[in-house]
């Protein structure tokens, strides 16, 4: 890299703006390649009145990126070249009076731009991206989200290819012109930051549906897709209804306007964008239908709807003061839409999901070069910081906050804060006042879960002594040293407690200083080390703790036989009933990894537990599947000082093979028990049972008899559903063999026409564990389905055989390395945010063996010296590097 390392912006250098923005008026010629842009902003000094008597106003910036500037006008006159200063960022204008009208007209290539940031066109559509900095790619403004005002927008463009022409806000009129356009006008009254304005215009079909809100209010509701997609709006848009009334009645929050619309593109840079009214999203999260959509698509699509129309309070309402507090908005979100499908479904089974999602993407995240807090205190490019710590931590804060202050309490404190803040751009100190001034609570200890990065290891030793019948617990935590932080203090940390007697059945706690016994608590650990005893117990309890994981933090704690047994089959928390049985398998996994893989036979009383819940029919299948699962390659690698892919890999299959073979009746009479002749239904219930159908599935094609894998055969080609065909195929990639690339040819030819599902077809390949998959995955890098341009597709292939399939990418010669490098630096020239994405697999190189941190490193290398790196790729890069 020649040019200058691109320069970090920091949290404490915030200066509010100079000035404001009345308003807002955006008129758009839209051609393809030549997009006319003409705004008007009445623009007012926002200083005191006393700086305005010293003489000079200061300048005014505005930013721009990738703009052509046709002119500049102040009150109705020209500017020329001496009063405003432009570079590749900007325009600084000269300013003499506190208020004036600025008319500026720019041009810019929405063809051209394949960074999908701004005005782009994705199958012909046009459609904006403007979270975080996407907005000053359209015009000149002052693009940060403490700058708020109110949009009128007209759209312009060619009637036959663009009839549908859509912003923010209420349509208030629309026309025909000469030469075959036509044209609309939009009006949003509420004032919003550049981040949330949007416009979309193309040729798409609309499926229509209306909600009454609670007041009274028809909302008209609508979801536009591309023709022939109109099939399958239907689940999108129950998400939609369901998310309404949900946030009524837990938050009292209604809708505020009598237009909602959702539209669905298939080039997008993330999974969906909560634009005021006017929601953008990949068409992966918003599309299903029983053929091609599997159940966790489903769920997925139900909550990233719901995550979006919540942000229409969580964000747009209230939104953030910089992007330092990205998890305002973001963290809160995700805690809301988590909430939600909890309510929807199984709530026990939702939490055990983000609990793994968390671990999987969050944890090593904190671990690692690239941690950061949950508000971060610098950084270069803002694009980087859509984080798993910035949205899942944040969300476990917020999560923690709700168990700090109860249910109600936290409802009092989102009251207060929409009192206090609805029009604002506003921090995380001002939502975390806003919850202790509600409720009384001290957070100032708390609130260094904003600053502090890092999982927290948190220690539990027990001891009971007979004789006095009493219990002492201790807890003991410490906060690894992250980048640029060491030495940290202890946090205040949530931890939800319960003493079990061996029947499971909580027994009472009281503590020596006090009266009340209840059967369950939530210890408040805020020391560095803290001790609790508990008097009058009869017997030696089990200690459950950290129930419904109420903190996200890495716990330590021993059980003896006995008390594994009762939380793993009698624990009245079904989080803790499935971290332990995965807590117990992951000790025997690393174990034999230790060992070089194998290691030794499968303990019956594993085997016996898995057996009981296998066949529990009082517990949800969905959690049976979940409890039944082992934990997964990455999650173990995790846990290793140096981690070695193989022998996990070995150890893993093998325990996998001797359950399999234990268990192979039960599991073929669970397999045949989950199957249904119902219609295919998309509601938890039904996906549950699909999930246990699977996971037996699975198993059996593990336990060594071959017709096994006829099962998988004939459901790969019979089901009526996506579910069941993606389960059995993607055991079937992982075995060689004529029927594995019989089956996936049949699938590719099946649905060649359909791109999501082509999408699941190279994330098949993607994932194999045989040993010609990186020469696939190199070979379907030229097949008619790829391109590089499509960020789906990215993730699909490179993504997910980076970031999803440890052996082969992790293969001792390097080449999964260097071929992602060479990837990276392809795409970046496409599209930086994607590229940069991609990037955190080659992080973790001071996890491994020596040889593999050499090739790690040297691919880490390759990227950052090629020329022309973005502030995207380069941020992450070096970074990863110390
Ligand atoms: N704000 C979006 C969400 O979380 C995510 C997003 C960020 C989308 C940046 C596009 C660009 O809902
Ligand atoms: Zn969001």
């Amino acid at each position: 890299m020649d040019a200058p390392a691109p320069q970090a912006i920091h949290l404490d250098a915030y200066r509010k703006p100079d000035y404001r923005i009345e308003s807002l008026a955006l008129a758009f010629d839209l051609e393809p390649e030549a997009t006319r842009v003409k705004s008007r902003l009445q623009i007012a000094y926002d200083g005191s009145p006393s700086d305005l008597s010293e003489a000079a106003l200061p300048p005014l910036w505005l930013d721009g990126d990738d703009l052509k500037l046709l002119s500049v006008c102040v009150d109705g006159t020209p500017l020329d070249e001496t009063e405003y200063r432009q570079d590749a960022t900007g325009l600084s204008l000269d300013v003499t009076s506190p208020g004036f009208l600025l008319e500026i007209e720019t041009e810019i290539n929405p063809k051209a731009n394949t960074r999908l940031e701004g005005l782009y066109i994705s199958s012909g559509t046009f459609c904006t991206q403007c979270e975080a900095e996407g907005f000053r790619r359209i015009t000149f403004f002052p693009d940060r989200p403490d700058v708020m005002t109110v949009y009128e927008v007209t759209l312009r463009a060619d009637k036959a290819l663009y009839p549908v022409l859509l912003s923010n806000g209420n349509l208030v009129e629309s026309g025909d012109l000469p030469d075959g356009r036509h044209w609309t006008r939009w009006e949003d009254p509420f004032p919003k930051p550049s981040y949330l304005f949007a416009v979309v215009a193309g040729d798409l079909a609309c499926v229509e549906d209306s909600f009454t809100t609670a007041s009274g209010r028809e909302v008209a509701l609508r979801i536009f897709v591309e023709h022939g997609n109109e099939g399958r709006c239907a689940y999108g848009m129950d998400s939609l209804k369901r998310s309404m009334r949900w946030d009524e009645e837990r938050f009292g929050l209604e809708y505020d306007l009598d237009l909602f619309n959702i539209v669905a593109v298939s080039d997008f840079n993330m999974g969906a964008m909560e634009n005021k009214s006017l929601n953008v999203f990949n068409s992966k999260c918003v599309l299903a239908d029983p053929d091609t959509a599997t159940d966790a698509d489903y769920a997925s699509i139900e909550g990233i709807v719901a995550h979006e129309y919540f942000h229409n309070w969580t964000g747009n309402r209230v939104t953030c003061r910089d992007w330092f507090q990205l998890s305002l908005k973001e963290g809160l979100t995700v805690f809301r839409d988590q909430e939600f499908s909890a309510d929807m479904r199984s709530a026990a089974v939702k939490r055990i999901q983000d609990v793994r999602s968390l671990r999987a993407r969050q944890f090593p995240e904190d671990g690692g070069p690239t941690a950061h807090p949950v508000r971060p205190a610098s950084y270069i490019e803002i694009n980087n910081f859509y984080t798993a710590t910035v949205y899942d931590k944040g969300a476990e804060v917020i999560r923690m906050m709700q168990g700090l202050l109860g249910r109600e309490g936290f409802r009092k404190g989102m009251d207060l804060y929409f009192e206090r803040h609805d029009g604002q751009a506003v921090t995380c100190d001002d939502f975390a006042a806003a919850m202790s001034d509600a409720t009384g609570v001290d957070l100032n200890q708390f609130k260094l879960w904003y600053s502090q990065a890092g999982t927290p290891g948190v220690t539990v030793t027990g001891e009971y002594d007979a004789a006095a019948r009493s219990f002492e617990l201790t807890l003991s935590q410490t906060i690894p040293d992250t980048p640029g932080q060491s030495g940290k203090r202890p946090m205040h940390i949530p931890l939800d407690f319960a003493l079990l007697d061996p029947d499971g059945q909580p027994m009472p706690l009281k503590l020596a200083c006090e009266e009340a016994a209840p059967t369950s608590r939530v210890l408040e650990l805020r020391a560095a080390r803290q001790t609790f005893r508990f008097e009058n117990l009869d017997h030696e309890p089990a200690v459950s703790i950290n129930r419904g994981f109420s903190a996200p933090v890495n716990l330590s704690i021993e059980h003896t036989p006995a008390t594994r047994a009762v939380l793993m089959g009698r624990d009245g928390d079904s989080f803790n009933r499935w971290e332990t049985g995965q807590q117990y398998a992951t000790g025997l996994l690393l174990e034999a990894v230790e060992a070089g893989g194998e290691g030794r036979q499968t303990p019956e009383a594993l085997i016996d537990a898995l057996r009981e819940t296998l066949l529990d029919e009082a517990q949800d299948p969905a959690f049976r599947a979940l409890a039944l699962t082992l934990p997964g390659e990455a999650f173990l690698a995790d846990q290793m000082k140096t981690v070695d892919v193989d022998a996990i890999h070995i150890a893993r299959e093998k325990m996998r093979g001797d359950i399999a073979r234990a268990l192979r009746d039960e599991l073929l009479e669970t397999y045949r028990g989950m199957q249904s002749n119902a219609p295919f239904e998309p509601t938890a219930d039904a996906a549950g049972k699909r999930a246990l159908k699977n996971l037996a599935l699975g198993y059996l094609t593990a336990s060594g008899k071959a017709e096994m894998w006829d099962l998988a055969v004939v459901q790969s080609r019979n089901s009526d559903n996506m579910t069941d065909r993606m389960a059995a195929l993607a055991l079937l990639t992982d075995r060689q063999g004529p029927e594995r690339d019989d089956c996936l040819q049949a699938f590719y030819q099946r649905y060649r026409d359909e791109p999501l599902v082509v999408d699941k077809w190279l994330a098949l390949e993607a994932m194999s564990v045989l040993p010609g998959t990186l020469e696939r995955v190199k070979g379907l890098l030229k097949h008619e389905a790829f391109t590089l341009t499509n960020p789906n597709k990215v993730r699909a292939l490179i993504g997910v055989f980076a970031a999803g399939n440890p052996l082969r990418f992790h293969q001792a010669d390097g080449s999964g390395y260097q071929f992602l490098a060479d990837r990276i630096v392809e795409l970046d020239r496409i599209n930086p945010q994607t590229a940069a994405r991609l990037i955190a697999p080659l992080g973790r190189w001071s996890r491994f063996d020596g040889a593999r941190q050499a090739l790690m490193r040297q691919a880490l290398e390759t990227i950052l010296s090629a020329e022309n790196l973005s502030p995207d790729v380069y941020e992450l890069t070096s970074k990863s590097l110390t």
